[in-house]
């Protein structure tokens, strides 16, 4: 038996289903980590994995990336908590309005999940109105107003509305298909009650979904002519896509925008930020409650701080080697994948992408759920083996980082020829 199997058996005890977060489990039991480096995770058998899950999008830069490690053992030394201001939080906050010009103030958080129950207090408090809208499949933390028909591992293991989570709070929450502006125009004109539109810009959470061409800008279009705030979940796409994340990509400024995983680079951080006059509402200033004990803790703060200050340093080559990396990994698995003839579509930007089993383009929840994730799973498996770590489901995403080599894709594409030729068997 191995190691991590022993340990996982001993986790089921004292851990529910032995994991602190759904998406960890996969079949039979999932390797337990035991160190990192760059590009690599290894177990406690001691198997070196090439990591494509890099914490689901937070190491843009990779494991233990030395500026961070660096800023963060400097602070160890000066102090972990304080629960009082520090000027390193005005350091950050004038880097992060500085990547992302929407953002005029920003209150620091500890998770995604906070900084969009935040956004949509925000958005609540700012119009006084009640409903929220969220787009099918889009994820946005694991919090009742928006754990509605949600991605991630809520769709991996069919959970549509939490149990446990009130249907007040879910029935004030209106579910709109993405890429569908017109649903969205019309559900908004027939609703006076619309606090707030919430949109991953990016899908990362049926796997992956581009915006079609406009989506974004409609949208934009649809809440200001409506008086609608509109928030950008850029948990996921904030400092990935871009250093000003997935709006200064596309060019779209929303009212308040969500950041977390890459602005901490393995530390625990998240922010929620936007037009001043929505902000100034929280709480003591104004009358919107949010608070937090470890908000704006300092050892988090500098890793963050570090983190963006490296990304702004190198980003002429890093986003253009993400993304010559990513174009030659998803052009030989889509080559490989029509030689094999198994029918599939592959979805990709700058340094992500999925594959899904199906003939019919993935533009949608339905159009995702409808892939055949039997053969992802056993694609997974086999990846595995082979000493690829991709996250271990089809409504997730494949995320590079910096630490990645070309002799690392060779391998990664040695990995996915033996796995896609299982799929096909
Ligand atoms: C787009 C998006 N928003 C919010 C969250 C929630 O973030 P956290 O897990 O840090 O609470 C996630 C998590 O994967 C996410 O992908």
């Amino acid at each position: 038996m191995s190691k991590s199997q022993k340990l996982f058996n001993d986790a089921k005890k004292v851990i529910p289903s032995g994991v602190n977060s759904p998406v960890r489990y996969f079949e039979p039991y999932p390797f337990f980590a035991k160190k990192s480096n760059g590009a690599y995770i290894w177990d406690e058998d001691n198997q070196r994995y090439i990591d494509f899950c890099n914490g689901y999008g937070a190491l843009l830069l990779g494991h233990r990336r030395k500026e961070v490690l660096s800023a963060v053992s400097k602070q160890l030394t000066q102090g972990t908590m304080f629960c009082i201001p520090t000027k390193s939080e005005i350091e950050l906050s004038k880097l992060i309005i500085g990547n992302f010009p929407s953002i005029q103030k920003v209150r620091l958080v500890n998770t995604g999940g906070e900084a969009t129950m935040t956004a949509i207090r925000l958005a609540r408090g700012f119009t006084k109105k009640k409903k929220i809208i969220k787009f099918e499949g889009c994820y946005h933390g694991a919090h009742d107003s928006v754990l509605v028909k949600a991605g991630s591992g809520s769709a991996h293991n069919g959970i549509s509305v939490s149990d446990g989570g009130l249907d007040e709070v879910s029935k004030n929450t209106l579910v709109v298909q993405y890429n569908n502006s017109e649903e969205l125009e019309r559900i908004i004109s027939k609703n006076k009650d619309i606090a707030g539109v919430i949109v991953e810009p990016i899908l990362a959470n049926m796997g992956l979904i581009l915006p079609e061409k406009n989506f974004l800008s409609e949208i934009r279009k649809i809440t200001k002519d409506n008086d609608v705030p509109l928030i950008f979940d850029e948990v996921v796409t904030g400092f990935r896509i871009s250093p000003g994340g997935a709006q200064q990509h596309f060019g779209i400024k929303p009212d308040i925008t969500t950041l977390a995983k890459a602005l901490g680079s393995g530390f625990a951080v998240a922010a929620v930020g936007g037009k001043k006059e929505i902000m100034d509402l929280l709480s003591p200033g104004g009358k919107v409650y949010q608070a937090s004990t470890y908000a704006g803790n300092p050892t988090s703060v500098s890793a963050a701080i570090a983190s963006i200050k490296t990304i702004n340093k190198i980003k002429n080559k890093l986003y253009s080697k993400l993304e010559k990396y990513n174009t030659m990994l998803t052009h030989v698995i889509d080559d490989m994948a029509t030689d094999l003839k198994i029918p599939h579509q592959i979805n990709f930007i700058s340094s992500m992408f999925q594959i899904f089993f199906t003939d019919k383009p993935v533009v949608d929840y339905t159009s995702s759920m409808n892939a055949d994730a039997k053969k992802f799973k056993k694609m997974f498996s086999v990846l595995l083996k082979k000493g690829i770590f991709i996250a271990p489901s089809q409504f997730e995403v494949v995320f590079l980082s910096d630490a990645h080599t070309k002799t690392d894709l060779e391998n990664t594409l040695n990995a996915y020829d033996a796995a896609l030729k299982s799929v096909k068997n």
